[in-house]
């Protein structure tokens, strides 16, 4: 698919079909994330993939929160595969420590401008994003907003990496009862014109 198409499809599916995932296409969707950019080339996110049913299931089971649980609905329709995409901040600060990079003042945390064990975290998620597309799957990117001490330590992910949110895959579904969940029926894109500023503000 070219790319021009890929991005205009490019949006959050939260429902999906309860069909495996070809393990090709998904061995497709994770090498993407090799291409990413990284600061220093240092390579330091790893990712926790979940792609079969009983740890799917663990995960969903896990940041389902007890105060707010998971209508029937919304359980029928749970992504068949989760990827967590894990920043390793020390990766960063050692890959910075080295000769070639000391310079650069930045093996110590406070003095990075922005985190970019993050920063390429969330490259590397937009990738796979679109990989899912060029795929014919769908998905989107949520933050765990419960749970997710439980599941780090379920998948015993080690403590040097945080996740920067989740990636949910699979084949779209036809109805999504989540659709009321999207700010998209709430807010417009933003007009270009408001967005860009040209040759300066
Ligand atoms: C950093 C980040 C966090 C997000 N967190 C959530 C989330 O917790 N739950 C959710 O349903 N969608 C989440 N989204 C998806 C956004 O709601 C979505 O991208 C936005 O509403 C625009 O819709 P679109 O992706 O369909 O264009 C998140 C997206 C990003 C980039």
């Amino acid at each position: 698919m070219e790319l021009r198409e890929i991005l205009k499809r490019r949006k959050s599916v939260r429902a999906f079909q309860q069909q495996p995932v070809p393990s090709e296409a998904l061995d497709r969707i994770l090498e993407s994330a090799r291409h990413a950019p990284s600061a220093g080339f240092t390579q330091g996110n790893e990712y926790l993939v979940l792609d079969t049913p009983a740890p799917v299931e663990e995960f969903w089971n896990l940041i389902d929160d007890p105060d707010e649980p998971m209508t029937s609905e919304q359980r029928a329709v749970l992504a068949p595969v989760v990827i967590l995409p894990l920043a390793n901040r020390q990766a960063y600060l050692d890959r910075y420590s080295q000769p070639d990079k000391i310079a650069a003042g930045m093996d110590t945390a406070e003095r990075w401008p922005a985190p970019y064990w993050d920063i390429d975290a969330g490259m590397a998620s937009m990738l796979m994003l679109l990989a899912a597309i060029d795929e014919g799957l769908a998905a989107y990117f949520f933050g765990m907003a419960y749970g997710e001490r439980a599941v780090l330590h379920r998948f015993s992910v080690p403590t040097d990496f945080k996740p920067i949110g989740v990636i949910a895959l699979g084949y779209a579904a036809a109805t999504d009862p989540n659709a009321a969940l999207s700010s998209t029926r709430r807010r417009q894109h933003r007009p270009i014109e408001t967005l860009i500023h040209r040759n300066g503000w």
